[in-house]
Formats: structure tokens, C-alpha cells, sequence
């Protein structure tokens, strides 16, 4: 689970050095990429340019209230046609959730890093893909051409530990 049964990502799944890890990842893209719920609110957002999914716009729409924003709509554009507009067609793109929107680049990512916190429980909660909880996220991932690396440990008292997931000869 990426957050509660209300939609809402709770302060007992946050482990700092979890979170450190994922900053370190998103200074590391040109474009961070997500749904309307999941802005990552760290320090450095907002000299980050983003592309935010919503079905309130057509196709892509400037967002009033961030420059470097674009709302942008899949049904009426293509991820290309969304980051030729946002001004950096080649960009890298770190694609940080919810739900739905991990599950569409299933096919596209040539990484993905599944951190887990086995002692956090979130029943009824959302999940990392649409296809969780019917298959385990390790077997979406499979499914999907991914194949893992060994767990790399982020908090050894709490056992958080993450995996890089790894598309074999790049896309
Ligand atoms: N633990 C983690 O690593 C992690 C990761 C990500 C998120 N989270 C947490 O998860 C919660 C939100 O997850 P979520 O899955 O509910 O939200 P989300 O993906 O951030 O937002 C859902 C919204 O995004 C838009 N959207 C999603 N898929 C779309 C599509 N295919 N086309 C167009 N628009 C689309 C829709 O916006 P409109 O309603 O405007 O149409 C939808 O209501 C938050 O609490 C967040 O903090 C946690």
C-alpha cells in the first residue's frame, strides 16, 4: 500500500532515510510526473518541472499556479506531446504515483525502485498498482519485464529495505 484507505500517505509509513532516498532521486530527473494527489511537497519542488495527470483538462493546460507545471491529460496527449510543450521533449522523467499512474508506465520504466516497510499495515489502503492486491507488486513488476536486485536496507530497526527493479537491455 502507498497510502491509507483515505487516500492519504500516513507519517507511519514515512521513514527518513526512505525519504532522503527519494529526494536524491528526484534531484536526479528533468521531470517528475504524477496524479493530482501525489505532489512530493519536499524543499526543492518547486524548481522542479512536472507534468500533473488529471482528467479536468483535454489534453495539456499551464497550471496558473506553477510555471513549471503543466496539467496534462493522456486521453488528449501523448507523454511526448505533454513534454514537448512543458519546453524539454528529451527529458528524463522519474514518475513518483498514485495508483493509476504507476500502473501506465508498467511497460515504459527502465527503473523502478519498490521500497517496502513490512511492519506498516494500511487495510482497505491504496495500492502501488491497480493490479495489487490480487498479485504481489514483485509479480506485477515481473509481468511486466522487470527483473529485481538484491534489497538494498534504508533503516535496518524498522527492516525498510528497497529494490531496484531493472528493465534487461534497456527499453
Ligand atoms: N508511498 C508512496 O510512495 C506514494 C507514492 C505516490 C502517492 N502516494 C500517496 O498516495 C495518495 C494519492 O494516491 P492516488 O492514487 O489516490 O492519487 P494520484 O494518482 O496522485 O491522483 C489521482 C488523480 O490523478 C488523476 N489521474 C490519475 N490517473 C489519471 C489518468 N490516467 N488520466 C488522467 N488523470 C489521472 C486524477 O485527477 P482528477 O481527479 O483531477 O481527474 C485522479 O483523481 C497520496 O496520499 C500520496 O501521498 C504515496
Amino acid at each position: 500500500m502507498l497510502a491509507n484507505a483515505a487516500g492519504v500517505m500516513p507519517d507511519s509509513l514515512k521513514f527518513e532515510a526512505d525519504q532522503i532516498f527519494f529526494e536524491r532521486g528526484l534531484d536526479g530527473v528533468d521531470v517528475v510526473v504524477h496524479g493530482r494527489h501525489s505532489h512530493e511537497k519536499q524543499r526543492r519542488s518547486d524548481l522542479r518541472k512536472r507534468l500533473i495527470l488529471t482528467r479536468r483538462v483535454l489534453a495539456v493546460a499551464s497550471d496558473p499556479a506553477n510555471n513549471n507545471a503543466l496539467f496534462w491529460n493522456p486521453a488528449g496527449a501523448s507523454l511526448e506531446q505533454a513534454l514537448a510543450v512543458l519546453g524539454v521533449p528529451d527529458a528524463s522523467i522519474g514518475v513518483i504515483g498514485g495508483t493509476e499512474v504507476f500502473g501506465m508506465f508498467l511497460d515504459r520504466y527502465e527503473f523502478f525502485y519498490l521500497t517496502r516497510a513490512p511492519g506498516v499495515r494500511l487495510p482497505g489502503g491504496r495500492a502501488v498498482f491497480p493490479e495489487v492486491p490480487e498479485r504481489s507488486p514483485e509479480d506485477v513488476l515481473t509481468r511486466h519485464g522487470l527483473e529485481g536486485g538484491p534489497p538494498h536496507p534504508l533503516d535496518q530497526k524498522h527492516g525498510v529495505a528497497v529494490v531496484k527493479w531493472r528493465r534487461p537491455n534497456g527499453i
